[in-house]
C-alpha cells in the first residue's frame, strides 16, 4: 500500500544530520519528544525528529485529540533547541510554510494556511501543527520547542469519524501515491533550512502570508476557547510580522489576534 517507512528509510533519505527516533506505535510523539528532552537522550537534542507510524493518543491544540490512524498519514515531532525561542507563533508559522513547500515539492500541490496552524487543500484540513515550548528552569526562558506535525496523505472516507468527514481530507486520492518517507524527509529538511538563518525565517513568514486562507475574508472569531456561543465577526486585513492576525471588527476597531479560534465565514471577498 505504501512506500517503506521506518527509521532506516528515513535516515537513508534525509540530507541533514538528524537524530531519528522511530516508533511503530506510541501514545504521542509529543510525549516521547518531552521524554527525550528530559532524559537528555542525545548529546545535542536540537535536530531530533520523533516519528510514529501510529499514535494511540495523538494530541491536537487546546487539549483536543488528533485523529492519527496508521496507514495514510505521517505523525512526527521535531525538537528545536538552538537558542532562545522568542515567539512560538513564529515557529508554527514557519513550520506551516515548510510543510507547504514539501507538499509542493513531493506532490506538486499548492496548499493554503488557516492561521495559525492548519494546512488546507481543497478547503479541507490535511495537516495540523502543534507547538509546545519548554522553559529552561535556570534561565526561565523558553529555549526548546517541540513542533508536532500530523499530515494526512491519504484518507479513506469510510474510515473517518462522521463528525470529521467534511473537515479533514488527504493530499492524494489513491493509496498507491502515498510517499511517507519522501514527504517526511522533505518537511524536516525544509524546517531546518528555514531555521538555519533568520533571513530564511523572514522569507518563510512572507510566504506564509501569501498562502493565507484568511486574508481578505470575513471570519468568525471565538475569543475564549471552548465558549462557542461567545463570538464576533470581523474582516481579516493582514498577518503581522510576529504572526498575529490583524482584523477589523464590525465597529471598525482593529485588533491583533494571537490566540482564539477562527472559522471562515465568507468564502471570498478578494478572490
Ligand atoms: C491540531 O491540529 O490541533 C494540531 C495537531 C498536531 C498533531 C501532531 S501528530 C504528531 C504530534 N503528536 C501529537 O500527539 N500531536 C502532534
Amino acid at each position: 500500500m505504501t512506500d517503506s517507512f521506518c527509521k532506516q528509510s528515513i535516515e537513508e533519505n534525509i540530507k541533514d544530520d538528524i537524530n531519528v527516533v522511530f516508533y511503530e506505535k506510541t501514545d504521542s510523539t509529543m510525549v516521547q519528544a518531552k521524554r527525550i528532552i528530559n532524559e537528555k537522550s542525545f548529546s545535542n537534542i536540537h535536530k531530533t525528529v520523533v516519528v510514529a507510524t501510529e499514535q494511540t493518543t495523538g494530541k491536537g491544540r487546546l487539549g483536543r485529540s488528533f485523529y492519527s490512524p496508521g496507514d495514510g498519514g505521517i505523525y512526527f515531532s521535531v525538537i528545536l533547541s538552538d537558542g532562545i525561542i522568542e515567539n512560538p507563533a513564529i515557529i508554527t508559522a514557519s513550520v506551516a510554510t515548510a510543510v507547504c513547500r514539501a507538499i509542493k515539492a513531493i506532490y506538486d500541490k499548492d496548499c493554503k494556511i488557516k492561521w495559525v496552524n492548519d494546512i488546507l487543500l481543497n478547503h479541507k484540513k490535511i495537516c495540523g501543527i502543534l507547538t509546545e515550548g519548554i522553559i529552561n528552569p535556570v534561565t526561565n526562558k523558553i529555549d526548546t520547542a517541540i513542533v508536532g506535525i500530523g499530515i494526512n496523505i491519504f484518507v479513506d472516507a469510510k474510515d473517518v469519524p462522521v463528525e470529521l468527514q467534511n473537515i479533514i481530507g488527504g493530499i492524494v486520492e489513491n493509496p498507491e501515491q502515498i510517499k511517507k518517507t519522501q514527504l517526511l524527509c522533505s518537511v524536516v529538511e525544509n524546517i531546518f533550512d528555514i531555521f538555519s538563518e533568520s533571513k530564511n525565517v523572514k522569507n518563510a513568514l512572507v510566504e506564509y502570508k501569501k498562502k493565507s486562507a484568511l486574508i481578505g475574508k470575513k471570519i468568525k472569531v471565538f475569543p475564549v476557547i471552548g465558549q462557542m456561543d461567545n463570538f464576533y465577526y470581523c474582516f481579516v486585513e493582514d498577518i503581522s510580522e510576529d504572526a498575529k492576525l490583524i482584523v477589523r471588527t464590525e465597529n471598525n476597531e482593529v485588533k491583533y489576534l494571537d490566540s482564539g479560534e477562527v472559522s471562515i465565514f465568507s468564502k471570498t471577498v478578494t478572490e
